[in-house]
């Protein structure tokens, strides 16, 4: 069955670039993000990884390792980490997994048959401390993901279990953010949120960011 919101995310053992790596031991308590390539030396995914890993301070500070696989084995990444470095003028300061007999891409559904029977389609799992999914995207090959619309969702989710609060439309870092429905007492409500709120309608309370 299909993986959902809210199910642990399947723990495995694999070869990567960084050697081999128990998935959960690896995430141990922080946050991780889980992105599949549909193939090595492929254009689109030479310049998703080149992004993902000149953002990876941003991931650092969100507390959120990231970890990239491809059906191709580690001698190949390899070979591919030295095209990445030179033409997106980046290091790669993360581990691509290894995955020629396609147990991570099959694990995580990422092999859409009808749309390539071999070759995995662009999926991204976030997954929590507790080794929750707690958000999933889906992109094929030929649409290369935004990284900092991973960032986003990633703010997003650590705002909720932080904060009580949900991020509306084109929530951007900054902007005022939604108090979560089930939140309804006010004492609560004016201790967790003391920069005050306004209820557009009973159900549609906003506040500042918490956290800012
Ligand atoms: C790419 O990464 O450029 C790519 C991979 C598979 C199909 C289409 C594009």
């Amino acid at each position: 069955m299909a993986i959902q919101i809210g199910d642990e995310a399947p723990d495995f053992e694999q070869e990567s670039t960084a050697g081999r790596i128990k998935f959960h031991e690896w995430i141990g308590d922080q946050w991780a993000i889980l992105f599949s390539h549909p193939k090595d030396f492929t254009p689109v995914c030479t310049t998703e990884l080149g992004r993902a890993a000149s953002l990876k301070p941003e991931f650092d500070k969100r507390h959120c390792k990231m970890i990239a696989v491809s059906v191709d084995d580690v001698p190949s990444h390899t070979g591919w980490i030295g095209d990445i470095e030179e033409t997106q003028k980046t290091s790669m300061n993360f581990p691509i997994l290894g995955d020629p007999d396609r147990k991570v891409a099959s694990l995580y559904g990422m092999i859409h048959p009808n749309a390539n029977n071999t070759l995995t389609v662009r999926s991204v799992f976030f997954i929590d401390p507790k080794k929750k999914v707690r958000a999933m995207i889906t992109y094929p090959a030929s649409t290369g993901r935004n990284f900092t619309e991973l960032l986003r969702v990633l703010d997003s989710l650590q705002l909720t279990d932080n904060h009580q609060v949900a991020t509306p439309v084109d929530w951007k870092d900054g902007d005022d953010c939604v108090i979560v429905p089930s939140i309804t007492d006010p004492e609560e409500m004016k201790k967790k949120f003391p920069k005050g709120w306004k209820a557009l309608k009973p159900y549609l309370r906003m506040t500042p960011q918490p956290n800012r």
